[in-house]
């Protein structure tokens, strides 16, 4: 069961579910009806998955019945937003953590899951290496962006989204499709895709959990736009849909 308040143009969905495991469930239909749509209208899915914690519950509910049987995987073209630098098999991975949740469990052609080799020591090599991926699996011309069917992303306490992080400069890229900035906070790079990347997404998907994300979740969005500090505010689709998947104890400050 989730409330759901939508408004016409930029105003997002924010959809609210009683907890974590309803609010993966919620996440669940709405990946399969987006599944069902894109291969309907264009014959694929193509979606960008986050990473961090919060997706597990999701892909684990993926992998099983019922949802694992209503996804035609085989026309899914799997992404990442972002990646960190590490190899696949670090526990650090996204690419790993998707692959133990989900991967292992479902029939997606390995030539269709599309994972940022962030262990090259060459980042901007491995930022320029996934735009050539963008750039062939949606046949772009020079100066297009990616229209991904579905952009998952999540959200850091700091606001955070993606790897876009507080003050960095991958925020005001306009023209790359995949940057590789350095994240002080971590003390490493990331690989991550770009704010125009994002917005150009027929659907772009956040979703958050848990009491720790309910102060960021109302700043993100009820406080003045500042994407310098705070980066999720930076999405905003342009020609797509942008939809907040919460839960009560992150949506509980909405209020205030
Ligand atoms: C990553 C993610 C990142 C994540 C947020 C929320 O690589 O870490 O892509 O943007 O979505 O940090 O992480 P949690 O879901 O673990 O809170």
């Amino acid at each position: 069961m989730s409330m759901t308040t939508s408004g016409a143009g930029a105003t997002p969905e924010i959809a609210i579910s009683r907890d974590a495991a309803a609010l993966a469930e919620e996440a669940a239909r709405r990946f399969v009806a987006a599944a069902e749509a894109a291969i309907g209208a264009r014959g694929r899915f193509t979606v960008a998955l986050s990473g961090g914690s919060t997706p597990k519950a999701l892909f684990r509910l993926l992998a099983a019945a019922p949802y694992k049987e209503q996804i035609d995987w085989s026309k899914l073209h799997l992404f990442w937003g972002d990646e960190r630098t590490v190899p696949p098999g670090d526990e650090q991975s996204n690419y790993r953590m998707t692959r133990e949740n989900l991967l292992s469990q479902v029939p997606i052609p390995e030539g269709q899951i599309h994972r940022i080799v962030a262990e090259n020591p060459d980042h901007e090599a491995a930022a320029d290496a996934y735009a050539t991926t963008l750039r062939q699996i949606f046949a772009l011309a020079a100066g297009e962006f990616p229209r991904f069917d579905l952009i998952h992303l999540g959200l850091g306490t700091e606001g955070h989204t993606a790897s876009l992080f507080p003050g960095s400069p991958a925020l005001a890229e306009r023209e790359r499709l995949v940057a590789a900035p350095w994240v002080e906070k971590l003390d490493s790079f990331r690989i991550t895709l770009t704010p125009p990347t994002i917005n150009a997404a027929r659907e772009v998907q956040f979703l958050a959990a848990g009491a720790e994300k309910a102060d960021i979740v109302r700043a993100i969005l009820r406080d003045a736009k500042d994407p310098t500090e705070l980066p999720a505010q930076i999405v905003a689709p342009e020609g797509g849909r942008l939809t907040w998947l919460l839960d009560e104890a992150a949506a509980a400050k909405l209020g205030e």
